[in-house]
């Protein structure tokens, strides 16, 4: 049912955790299942250099917080901007289709912490 990258970063998620002085910070609550995801940036010069993110949530959501941290970092803010739900699912090598709005929570609480860092710029 979920690909061995899935099963890989449920297992083993990469950049778990909190910064505590981040630059950015962005939260996103999935409005169907309820699930939280937050995630945590430090911005040097536009690029993102640290990331970590917090998610209370199903195996795929976790393994989808973890995909698109390892996607990011060392990527600009346009680059990270650019970034969908869909490439975080795809890195994953797909999520059967009543999971694929776990990986909703990657992006879009990315994107979040992204605007909250310009937002006090
Ligand atoms: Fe809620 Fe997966 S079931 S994020």
């Amino acid at each position: 049912m979920y690909s061995d990258k899935v099963i890989d970063h449920f297992t083993n998620p990469r950049n778990v955790g909190v910064i505590a002085d981040a630059d950015g910070v962005g939260e996103k609550v999935s409005a169907s299942c309820g699930d939280r995801m937050k995630i945590f940036l430090k911005v040097s010069d536009g690029v993102i250099e640290d990331i970590k993110f917090q998610t209370y949530g199903c195996g795929a959501a976790i393994a989808s917080s973890s995909m698109m941290s390892e996607l990011v970092v060392g990527k600009t803010l346009e680059q990270a901007l650019a970034l969908t739900n869909d490439d975080v699912a795809a890195a994953l090598d797909g999520l059967p289709a009543p999971k694929m709005h776990c990986s909703n929570l990657a992006a879009d609480a990315l994107h979040e912490a992204i605007k909250n860092y310009q937002d006090k710029g």
